[in-house]
């Protein structure tokens, strides 16, 4: 056995290998070069010790005593190899455990600039919610095509909680000191998504709180006008809860248009202007819609076009809806 090999005790080895298997996946080539390195340790354990029987057949001479045996050849390569192994294991070792306490730590700012804890969303190995007990159904349609008139209709049917991420975010804006008003209020104003980290620990306090307070007993949930970027959707899968579909209300820009000229003449709201609401439709077309089209292709849209007046399109949801069970 090489000395630098035989310096790492068999317990080192076995180490290294446990902490790289308990880790995540970055860690699972460390744990098979750890196996690796182990399997090259038992075998060079097991290699055949030369013995004076094995050479008595080849090697006779006029002497009683046996020949001296040859020096065993040294294998240039396996001297070169086992301190570059034993280098890389130790070092992989050494970046497990550096990477295990990186993922205890939050990676976004402390929690003094971040009192509603808008920003600290650690990657988790499963979401929040299992969809075997939440159910959370995606409410999609370009601004005005009348997503939160029949969010409140189903929710009188339906027993859902209907959670808007538009008015989140304006209550989130107008909270006396929060660190995102600015931000959002620009972000509104121009019909441009708010960072998806805000938006979405928002739902996830507003599902919670709903949880906990016994308001929503069934676990249902409409969410809408979320996810409006690719982004948002698959981190809200990823660390809240995986969606049961799309519900997507399809309407033209000159009826939504109208729709919205109409509401701003007593919402109040900030974009629903000529100008903002240009700056919306643009939105909704360039980043929004590749979020309806990536549900398509999964097969998880419901599609339902909103035209008609709101009553027309309520049947025409409840019809669609009783597809998935709902
Ligand atoms: O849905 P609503 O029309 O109320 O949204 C108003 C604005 O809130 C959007 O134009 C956008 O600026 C912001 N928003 C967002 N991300 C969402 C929903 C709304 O940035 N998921
Ligand atoms: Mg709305």
């Amino acid at each position: 056995m090489h000395p630098i090999v035989a310096a790492v005790p068999r317990q080192a080895w076995r180490q290294l290998a446990q902490r790289a298997a308990s880790s995540s996946s970055t860690a699972s080539s460390a744990a098979r070069l750890s196996s690796f390195a182990r399997q090259q340790f038992s075998t060079a354990a097991k290699r055949p010790i030369p013995s004076f029987r094995a050479n008595s057949t080849r090697s006779y001479s006029s002497s009683s005593l046996p020949p001296p045996t040859p020096p065993r050849k040294k294998n240039p390569n396996e001297l070169k190899f086992w301190p570059f192994l034993v280098v890389i294991a130790l070092g992989s070792g050494g970046y497990i455990l550096l990477a295990n306490k990186r993922n205890g730590m939050p990676t976004l700012p402390p929690k003094k600039d971040d009192p509603a804890g808008l920003l600290a969303q650690p990657s988790k190995p499963t979401p929040t919610f299992s969809p075997d007990e939440v159910t959370v159904i995606f409410v999609l349609g370009g601004p005005g095509a009348g997503k939160g008139t029949q969010c409140a209709n189903l929710v009188k049917d339906y027993g859902f909680t209907h959670l808007s991420a538009g008015d989140l975010l304006r209550a989130e804006q107008d909270r006396p000191g929060s660190q995102f008003g600015e931000l959002i209020k620009d972000c509104i104003k121009n019909g441009a998504i708010v960072p998806m980290e805000v938006t979405v620990q928002l739902l996830e306090n507003a599902m919670t709180e709903a949880i906990n307070n016994g308001t929503n007993p069934n676990k249902k949930f409409l969410i809408d006008g979320f996810p409006r970027k690719m982004d948002q959707a698959l981190k809200f899968e990823e660390v809240v809860c995986p969606a049961k579909f799309v519900l997507f209300y399809d309407c033209p820009e000159e009826e939504m248009e109208r729709r919205l000229l109409e509401r701003g003449k007593t919402s109040g709201r900030s974009d629903d202007n000529i100008q903002s609401i240009k700056k919306r439709f643009r939105t909704f077309i360039e980043t929004s819609m590749p979020v309806v089209d990536h549900y398509e292709k999964e097969g998880r849209v419901v599609k339902i076009t909103a035209t008609a007046a709101p009553q027309k399109v309520y049947e025409a949801t409840r019809n669609e809806i009783k597809k998935f069970g709902i």
